[in-house]
Formats: structure tokens, sequence, C-alpha cells
């Protein structure tokens, strides 16, 4: 499937589910404020919801001004500081593009916000605006790259951003980089599926990656023993999961691509177990002055509606305690449609 099939997926359910996930709303609508201001702005992805848009280009509420409908995620429009000078956004879904028209007009944001169908990649920036200062996006999958941010994010620094929005200090993209890490585990057993809201029996196995919550913490393969943390008497850790860094995204001009072929090891702790594939987790860092990410999936202690990415081996390996597991991860991102490819090796 490619990425244009992919984003035809998208349904008004899910724009609506990715609204109300309070923490990936508000950590972005905190950063639209602070940068935005002023700024002509690209929206890649707007989504039937034109959200991230519609942040970018509503005004702080004057006083004695015209009182305007609040919308969902206007709860706090009294506190808005951002008002980009114009908003570009960009949508590749028909139908998604056919609903946030609707509710910009509603919004009367029809002169601030200009919409155009296509993915970026395709489109001409409108001769009659302004190039762009900053993007905002959120094209971001259980694998950070896997809905084509790279490729996007990538044209869209060389095509539509001015060239006075690049310099020191200068924000160009909302979010400011993207992390993947991932695990070895095993495949969820029926308890697990059958305690899910959905009343799954158990997805067919012949499938290549699905998306899942809570993955249970009895099929993580490599659990490192508790460790104790800094000095005598301090409080020790629970063992958790290790995960390895895989994918490590900053968009800024130009972006390193990282398309080697990366090994990650990992000692088995299960007693006994089924190796059968790898466990995504995504941070996401919205805010370039921020340190740590303000969104993150991790499955233990995740703060996002995000599920994590179950990517199946074709073939199982049996393991055991103190078997050494190789995983080698090859990633294609400067497409459409990015690919990856995984070699697994237990070595003896
Ligand atoms: C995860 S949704 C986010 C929607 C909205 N921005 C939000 O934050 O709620 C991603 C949206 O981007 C669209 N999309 C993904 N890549 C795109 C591209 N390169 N050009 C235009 N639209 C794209 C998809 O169709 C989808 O509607």
């Amino acid at each position: 499937m490619n990425a244009v099939d992919y984003c035809e997926g998208y349904t008004d359910e899910i724009y609506t589910k990715m609204r109300d996930d309070q923490a990936r709303t508000e950590a972005y609508r905190k950063v639209i404020e602070k940068y935005c201001e002023g700024k002509v702005v690209v929206d890649i992805g707007t989504g039937s919801l034109a959200l991230l848009a519609i942040m970018a280009a509503k005004g702080q509420k004057k006083k004695g001004g015209k009182k305007k409908r609040l919308q969902p995620f206007d709860s706090d429009l009294k506190k808005k500081k951002a008002k980009a000078a114009k908003v570009i956004a960009m949508e590749v879904n028909k139908q998604a593009f056919v609903s946030a028209s609707e509710v910009i007009r509603q919004n009367n944001l029809s002169e601030k916000i200009s919409l155009y169908q296509g993915y970026s990649n395709e489109l001409e920036w409108p001769q009659n605006e302004k190039k762009s200062d900053i993007i905002v996006h959120e094209i971001i999958g259980e694998i950070a790259s896997c809905e084509g941010v790279y490729y996007a994010v990538e044209d869209a620094l060389n095509r539509f951003l001015t060239d006075s929005a690049f310099g020191r200090n200068k924000v160009v993209s909302i979010p400011y980089r993207v992390q993947t890490y991932l695990t070895v585990v095993e495949f969820p057993d029926v308890e697990y599926w059958q305690s899910l809201p959905s009343k799954f029996i158990m997805p067919a196995q012949e499938l290549k990656s699905i998306n899942l919550w809570n993955f249970p913490f009895r099929h993580f393969l490599c659990v490192p023993p508790a460790q104790r943390l800094g000095n005598e008497g301090d409080t020790v850790a629970n063992g958790e999961p290790l995960f390895a860094k895989w994918e490590d995204i900053a968009f800024e001009k130009p972006i390193v691509l990282c398309d080697e072929l990366n090994d990650f090891t990992f000692e088995i702790t299960k007693t006994e177990g089924v190796l059968s594939g790898l466990l995504t987790f995504i941070n996401v860092f919205v805010d370039k002055e921020n340190t740590a990410p303000e969104l993150n999936n991790h499955p233990l202690h995740n703060n996002t509606a995000w599920p994590n990415k179950l990517i199946l081996f074709k073939d199982k390996i049996s393991v055991k305690k103190g078997d050494v597991v190789v995983v080698s991860a090859k990633s294609m991102l400067n497409s459409k449609q990015p690919s990856y490819q995984f070699y697994v090796q237990k070595r003896v």
C-alpha cells in the first residue's frame, strides 16, 4: 500500500479520536501558539478538522470583540496567542479535504486559511502566496517514519520555506524531532486478545504488522533485572523491557537520513519463549527547546492514545534465557512509500 492509499484510510472517527487525545492536541497547541504568531504557516496533512491549521490561524480573543462559537479544541481560547499571518493547509485525503473546507468556512477562516487537495510533494506552492516560515504536521506513525514524514518534510523544507526561515535558534518544524525504539517480543496470547474491548478472538498471523495498545508485560523477551539507582539505599528500579533506539529524525535542513543498516543486540531474559516480532514505541519532541519528548507511547508509561506497532517476523524463533538475538533493521524512507527490512539472527 502506498502512502496515498494509507491516507485515504483515515476516517472522521479517527480524526476525532486524534483531536480528543488531550496530550497530543494540547502539546501541539502550546507549541503552535509559541512559534506561529505573525508567520506564514504550512500545515501538511490538515485532516478533516483542519485542527492544527485552525490553532495557528485563530487569534487571541479581543475584549469586546465578536463572540465566536467555541470548538471542542478551543476550550482556552482566551489564553491564545498564536495568530498566524496566513496558513496554507494541504490534505491528500479527498473526503477529509471536503470536510476541512467546511470546518474552515464555519470558523470564518476562509481568508486566513487556504486549503489545497493533494499530496504535499506533488503540490506547487501557490503563486499568489508568500513562502512559508514554518511547517506544522502530524504525519507520524507508530514507526515514526512510516506515514512518509521524512519524504514530505524534507521536500517542504526545500520547496515551501522562505530562505529567512532558516537560521540559528529558528524553528522550522512543529514537531521538531521524532524517535522510534524497538524491542523483541512474543506474539500476545489469547488471553490478551480477549481482554480487548473489541473482543478479538485473535488476529490472523499472516499479518505483517498490527497496531495495539497495552502490550502485556509477560510477552517481552528482554527485561534486564532491576537495577540499583545511584547510591546504596536508593530506590530499586523495576526491571523494564530493553528498547533500542532505531530512528532519530530531527526536522531541520538537511534532515539526516537514518537509512543505514542498524544492528541491535538483545540478551533474552525470559526462561523460555518464542520470538515473533518487534514492538516499537515513539517519542515526539514537539518543541525544539525541550530536551525531553512531550509525547511518547512507551507501552508501560505512554501519555498519548497512540498505539504501538507489532512488526511480525515471517518465521518464529524459539529462544531461552541467555540466548543473544541480533536484529538488523534497514529503512528506505526517501519515497512516498517508506519500507523496512529486518533480519534476525540467534547467536549460538
Ligand atoms: C495523523 S493525521 C493528522 C491530522 C491533523 N493534522 C491532526 O493533527 O489531527 C495525518 C493526515 O495527513 C494526511 N497526509 C499525510 N501525508 C500527507 C502529505 N504528504 N500531503 C498531504 N496530506 C498528507 C493524511 O491524509 C491525514 O489526513
